[in-house]
């Protein structure tokens, strides 16, 4: 007969598939970086608060904020915001684009599966205006809250910071 004994290497091992399954399908705190999600998320010492049951796109709503694996790049990822649905028509403006054939205005319906992202910094992001449109499958979570541990106590003065910097990151097109 086996006999299950909680040895300090299985209870190790527990925990840390406890650890990855919590990763993968509740819950996940992150650190993130860059401009192109200004003025919503910092630029550097913003950590993010991500719910995983919205991975794979599965009940994301446009202008909900999410982190994806970059299409260009699965080894990165990115925090972006949904501007369009799939079915949704959008325009493109290319004018930020350096280069690239494409330099007029033009309509891209987004395919199903898909969702159309972009950072709430339009000038400094690099989004579906040059990716294209993300498949949903490349979604992992959505971003529900931030914090900003520069800012122990609130955020200079600005009401809608919490203590370390805790603000809820609305879906600015539900909300408005
Ligand atoms: C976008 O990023 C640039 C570079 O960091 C910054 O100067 C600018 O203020 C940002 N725009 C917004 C709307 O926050
Ligand atoms: C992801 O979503 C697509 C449709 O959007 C669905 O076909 C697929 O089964 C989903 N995969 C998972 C792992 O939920």
């Amino acid at each position: 007969m086996l006999r299950t004994i909680a040895t300090p290497t299985t209870v190790v091992l527990r925990a840390l598939c406890m650890l990855h399954i919590t990763h993968t399908y509740l819950y996940e705190f992150t650190e993130t970086k860059g401009e192109s999600m200004l003025p919503t998320l910092s630029s550097s010492n913003d950590y993010v608060h991500v719910l995983k049951k919205y991975r794979n796109g599965t009940g994301c709503q446009m202008g909900d904020c999410i982190v994806a694996v970059k299409p260009t790049d699965p080894s990165h990822r990115v925090c972006k915001r949904i501007t369009g649905m799939p079915g949704d028509i959008i325009l493109v403006d290319p004018s930020h684009l350096e280069d690239g054939p494409a330099r007029f205005e033009q309509f891209i319906q987004v395919p199903k599966g898909h969702v159309w992202v972009t950072g709430d910094n339009l000038s400094h992001s690099l989004d579906s205006r040059s990716y294209n449109v993300l498949p949903m499958a490349l979604i992992k979570g959505k971003i529900i809250a931030a914090n900003d541990f520069t800012e122990p106590m609130r955020g200079n003065g600005e009401k809608r910071f919490g203590m370390f910097g805790f603000r809820w990151i609305k879906n600015t097109y539900l909300n408005d």
